[in-house]
This record gives structure tokens, C-alpha cells and sequence, in this order.
């Protein structure tokens, strides 16, 4: 396991995906029934943007770079800026600028009775994990495999809550084993919200892997990616995507009117992407099974 999440921290991948959880987690807390928020492949949780690995890669100046500064951010995205401004660990001194990760951000929207279960696999990660989490009821972080974590942790006593799938894509099975996860999950656990992270690199993979979604018996099936540079020139993630599952409702139409503005912000103009908005543009919110195209 090489992958370390503190090269890619706040960039397009993270935005997207750390935007729709925050409008996940609202709709959680919209109800007083207790949740769960289970983080199967959880990372650290914080990132010094000012560190060696964030200033290596500088991935973080094409994501959440561009947007801190952006004015008029529509509604639905104000409260994920407002959380990451000037966000850091409990407790730091370091004067560093730090990058929350989805275990915080899950954390910071439970109210007493709510709990977060956040697993992750690589040793000095989870350990770095836990002192971030620290101790507090309700909140649990985990060695171990994501995966399998979910034999055991579903159905959830709550019987409602979120299930975020968020791997590292070292594996070439990882497609593979994301939907066999999502389907084994889902058969225990079938009203939880389930999110689903990809990174869009070639075409062709993104596809199947949709195929074998849409094969499966799940009902309520929504798609939203956002492609920020050309898949045909880009050397690495173009673009990234998300799987919901149970999305909340008019998440979907919140969703279409957001991306846009998140397109127009985050897309490399200079990178020859004129073929991006060629296909099928740069940002996609449908439903791959159940409800209407948005
Ligand atoms: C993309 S990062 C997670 C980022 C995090 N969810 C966030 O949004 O801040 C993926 C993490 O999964 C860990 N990982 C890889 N394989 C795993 C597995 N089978 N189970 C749990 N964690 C795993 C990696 O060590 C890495 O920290």
C-alpha cells in the first residue's frame, strides 16, 4: 500500500466528493433519528496543505484553491466552504494550513446519540487517524479492511446512515470489488445511503464498472462526475465521480444546478480540452437506475 491521500488532498476529486457528503450529512441531521456514518477507507482525516506531500503534487491549487476564493458560491456549496476555511486538527499549533478529511468532516455533523465508524488499513495512516478523531462518544476508528468491516457493521442498530466507499485504486480490481462491496452492503442494509468515489482516467473503465451497477438488483441508482481536463491528454485522474445510492431526495436537482458553477471553476482551460465538452460535457448528475434524468 503506497498510496498516502496528503499528495492528492483538496483537489477535484476531494471537492466533489466532500461537497455531496456535507449535502449528505445535512440531510442526515435534517431528522432527529439517530445515523451512522461508516468511512470504509477513512485516511488520515487532516493534511497540511503546507507539507511536503500536498506541495509536491500542488493538486490542491486546481480544487479547493480555486474555490476558497470564489464569490457568490451558490447555497448548497457555502456551508463545505465555510467548514474548510481555516479548518485544523484539535489542538494545532503548527500555524499550517490544513485540508479536512471525510472522517472530520463526517465527525463534525453528529450530534449526541449519532456515531462514525472510520476504517482504514495502512498502520501509521490509521494511527494518525485516531489521534485526529480522538476520543469522543460515538466516534470509532478502526484497523482494517474497509471491505470486510462492512460484513460487521451492517445492518447499522440505527437503522439509518451512510455508508462512504473511498479506496485508493492501487488495485486493478478495485472497480470490481467496490460494486461487489456495494451489492453485498446493500443486501444487508438496503434504505442506507451509500457513496461511492471514482477517479475518471481512461475510458472505458467508468463505463463497465456503471454496467455492473446497473446489473445489480439496487433500485435508486444516481451518477454525478465532473471531468476537468481531457481524458484523451490528461496524464492521470481527468476528472472524478461519484455513486449514490439512495441519494437524498432532490439531492439530484440540487446537484445540476451546482455543478455547473463547480465545472466553470475547476476545469484546466489550458490543458487542450476543447473535447471535453464535446462528448458528453464536462459534468454528469443522472440516474443510472430508478427515478428520471434530472
Ligand atoms: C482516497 S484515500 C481516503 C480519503 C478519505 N476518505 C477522505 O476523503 O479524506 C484511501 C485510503 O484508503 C486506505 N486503504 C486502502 N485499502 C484499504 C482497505 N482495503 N481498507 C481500508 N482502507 C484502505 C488507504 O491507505 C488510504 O488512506
Amino acid at each position: 500500500m503506497n498510496y498516502r491521500h496528503g499528495y492528492h488532498a483538496g483537489n477535484v476529486g476531494d471537492v466533489l466528493k466532500h461537497l455531496v457528503l456535507t449535502l449528505v450529512l445535512a440531510h442526515l441531521r435534517a431528522k432527529a433519528k439517530p445515523f451512522v456514518v461508516v468511512d470504509t477507507h477513512a485516511g488520515a482525516g487532516a493534511h497540511d496543505l503546507t507539507g511536503p506531500e500536498a506541495i509536491r503534487t500542488g493538486e490542491w491549487k486546481d480544487g479547493i484553491g480555486r474555490l476558497l476564493g470564489a464569490a457568490a458560491a451558490p447555497d448548497a456549496v457555502r456551508p463545505y466552504l465555510a467548514y474548510v476555511r481555516g479548518w485544523r486538527p484539535d489542538g494545532d499549533t503548527t500555524g499550517g494550513r490544513w485540508y479536512p478529511g471525510s472522517p472530520m468532516i463526517a465527525r463534525a455533523a453528529l450530534r449526541p446519540g449519532d456515531r462514525l465508524v472510520a476504517v482504514e488499513a495502512h498502520p501509521p495512516t490509521q494511527a494518525l487517524l485516531a489521534r485526529h478523531l480522538g476520543r469522543a462518544k460515538g466516534v470509532h476508528s478502526r484497523l482494517g479492511d474497509g471491505y470486510q468491516a462492512l460484513t460487521a457493521l451492517l445492518p447499522p442498530p440505527e437503522r439509518r446512515g451512510l455508508v462512504l466507499i473511498d479506496p485508493s485504486f492501487e488495485s486493478r480490481t478495485e472497480f470490481a470489488d467496490m460494486a461487489l462491496a456495494l451489492r453485498r452492503a446493500h443486501r444487508r442494509f438496503a434504505t442506507g445511503h451509500y457513496m461511492l468515489w471514482y477517479p475518471i482516467k481512461a475510458p472505458g473503465l467508468v463505463e463497465s464498472f456503471h454496467q455492473s451497477l446497473m446489473d445489480a438488483a439496487i433500485p435508486r441508482i444516481l451518477r454525478v462526475a465532473l471531468t476537468v481536463r481531457s481524458t484523451t491528454v490528461a496524464n492521470g485522474m481527468a476528472g472524478a465521480g461519484l455513486i449514490l445510492v439512495n441519494p437524498p431526495w432532490r439531492l439530484d436537482e440540487t446537484l445540476a444546478a451546482v455543478l455547473p458553477w463547480l465545472a466553470r471553476h475547476l476545469t484546466q482551460a489550458n490543458d487542450g480540452n476543447a473535447d471535453i465538452a464535446d462528448a458528453d460535457g464536462r459534468w454528469h448528475v443522472d440516474w443510472l437506475r430508478g427515478e428520471e434524468t434530472v
